[in-house]
């Protein structure tokens, strides 16, 4: 299966995020089985969309997307000879970007459905013809977009896990056992893509000793969380993990209760971003899935955000859950479009795990307490690779 995508220079003022758009037209031509076609997908702006919407449609102004059927589709001649080329969908990103922000959608969230639209042209649907055929393929597209909401095939979610609470059992007993840096090489050989610790103020559980340590050994990544407090900063700066998670902390909390007020806070987070980009650490900032926190995100120079999964996690009725997974989904989305890398986390367990790990915009998962905690019964090594082979299938396939 080949796509063509051509993006025409006077569209490079949109960011657009062409792996993805050729990810998603991917599965589309999946999803409706004809993936040994070959689709060409053209992005233009406004002006050159009128000129084809005058000269095909005889229309004025630019239109959204229009479909051109291959020749090759209905000339047995061209068959003949093997070609199965569906056609081309030409989109024009200035009205696209009109439409999104009409519909309160991202850019790639109206690019995606306009693939669907000119996609479903070129397979024969058609909404002008009658109002049956309109709702047919308005209900085909309600489909396929939310099918591709699970759609995923290149890049795999990453799973970074959180080795605080092999602490928190060793901190009980005030001893040296069990010890986090075993732990994290454990993680690591089950097939961890990165470990997560949290060094608090009160160090209730990570200590100094286990960071200094962490950082010689880790193979994989490392991703310390810590809150933005001087002290914490300057060990920070003198470990140099390779990423930092800034969290709010609270002395009385359990756990992270909620995501930063990034937007109450930009000029104190701003400045530790800076001091940690001058060290060459990038910052990731742990925000609930809220458009006003990513906003902010971005405009202080973050380099990741992390999405709060608790609410989803904790829901109570599959209501409620359906509704904070589309507020996540919508988040991670909008942060990917802003250029933000993006993660995930907080009460992720082997039942809540695969819808999320199945999001395209999201690139690792930081999960701790469920593995932790699993682990005790079926060993650590298990629990990792049980957690990791829900990930690897929920990217795949959603
Ligand atoms: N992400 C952040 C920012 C956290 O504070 C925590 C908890 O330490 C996690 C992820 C992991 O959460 P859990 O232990 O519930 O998997």
């Amino acid at each position: 299966m080949t796509i063509e995508l051509t993006v025409r220079k006077t569209c490079k003022r949109h960011r657009i995020n062409t792996d993805l758009l050729l990810r998603r037209g991917r599965w589309l031509l999946r999803l409706n089985k004809v993936q040994d076609h070959t689709l060409s997908l053209l992005l233009i702006d406004d002006q050159e969309m009128s000129g084809l919407n005058a000269q095909w449609r005889h229309k004025p102004g630019p239109t959204n997307v229009l479909s051109f059927p291959s020749e090759s589709a209905t000339d047995p001649g061209l068959a003949g000879l093997g070609l199965k080329e569906l056609g081309d969908i030409v989109i024009s990103v200035d009205t696209a970007a009109r439409e999104a922000e009409q519909y309160h959608e991202t850019l790639h969230q109206r690019l995606t459905w306009l693939i669907t639209h000119g996609l479903l042209h070129l397979l024969g649907m058609d909404h002008e013809r009658s109002e049956g055929e309109a709702q047919a393929m308005y209900l085909r597209e309600q489909q396929l977009i939310q099918q591709l909401q699970h759609a995923k095939d290149s890049t795999m979610t990453q799973l970074a896990i959180n080795v605080d609470h092999v602490a928190t059992i060793r901190q009980a007993r005030g001893i040296t056992e069990p010890d986090p840096v075993t732990a994290a090489a454990i993680c690591e050989l089950a097939g961890a893509a990165g470990i997560v610790v949290h060094l608090r103020e009160d160090r209730r559980h990570i200590q100094d000793r286990d960071v200094h340590l962490l950082r010689q050994t880790i193979k994989t990544k490392m991703n310390l969380e810590m809150g933005a407090a001087r002290e914490i900063i300057d060990i920070a700066l003198a470990l140099k993990p390779d990423m930092v998670t800034l969290v709010p902390e609270k002395r009385l909390e359990l756990t992270t209760e909620g995501g930063l007020n990034v937007s109450g806070q930009k000029k104190k987070l701003g400045a530790t971003i800076e001091e940690m980009s001058r060290a060459g650490i990038p910052v990731s900032l742990f925000i609930d899935p809220d458009s006003k926190q990513i906003k902010a995100a971005r405009a202080i120079g973050a380099t990741f955000v992390e999405i709060h999964t608790g609410r989803y996690c904790d829901a109570t009725s599959e209501q409620e859950r359906d509704l904070e997974f589309r507020l996540i989904a919508q988040a991670a989305e909008e942060a990917y479009d802003l250029g933000l890398r993006v993660n995930a986390g907080h009460g992720l367990d082997y039942q809540t795990t695969a819808r999320i790990a199945a999001l395209d915009s999201i690139e690792e998962l930081s999960i701790g307490h469920a593995i932790i905690t699993r682990a005790v019964f079926t060993g650590l090594d298990q629990a990792v690779r049980e957690m990791h082979q829900i990930i690897r299938e929920a990217s795949r396939l959603g």
